[in-house]
């Protein structure tokens, strides 16, 4: 069910808030690439690069036509009223919850060039914002359930960890 090159939550560079990016050079442009392979494979609607094990403070965000907002260090700027929503993570496989999130959220970020943006977001766009930039934070949707539901989700994680393992040392 998850793709191969996606982290799967608990691991620690997922509870780990990611680095700045200070350098717009090649090596930004090739995770950019690695991480749209990634979500494309995974049919995924956003990713982080921590996902892919490498700590920068870099996202990609689905808009509703299929294409990715690339956002460098981003920012969630402002946040107006509160919504449930249920949702799911590319590295936490077969789980969906609802989760509190703001319905409104504006942000700031930079893209490859290293040039600074600002868009307003609402509804599902500011939805996967706001996943997206938890996870650079260090943060992923089960850390804002209840310690019950985040310690179930835990245990068929580890257990998962450990088949997925197993399998990839028996092919
Ligand atoms: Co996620």
């Amino acid at each position: 069910m998850s793709a191969k090159e996606i982290v799967i939550w608990p691991a620690k560079v997922l509870q780990t808030a990611t680095r700045p990016v200070t350098d717009f050079g090649e090596p930004l442009q090739a995770l950019l690439a690695r991480m749209d392979a990634a979500v494309r494979d995974a049919e995924g609607v956003g990713i982080a690069a921590n996902q892919i094990g490498v700590d920068l403070r870099v996202a990609l965000v689905g808009r509703e036509d299929g294409t990715f907002f690339e956002i460098v260090n981003p920012e969630l700027k402002a946040t107006d009223g509160k919504i449930k929503l249920r949702e799911g993570c590319l590295s936490v496989p077969d789980e969906w919850d609802e989760a509190p999130r703001f319905q409104k959220i504006s942000v700031r970020y930079q893209d490859r060039d290293a040039k600074w943006h600002e868009v307003e977001a609402e509804g599902r766009l500011a939805h996967v914002f706001q996943h997206e930039i938890d996870h650079l934070d260090g943060r992923v949707f089960v850390d804002l359930l209840s310690p019950l539901k985040k310690g179930l989700i835990r245990e068929r994680m580890v257990k998962l960890q450990k088949f997925l393992k197993k399998k990839s040392e028996s092919a």
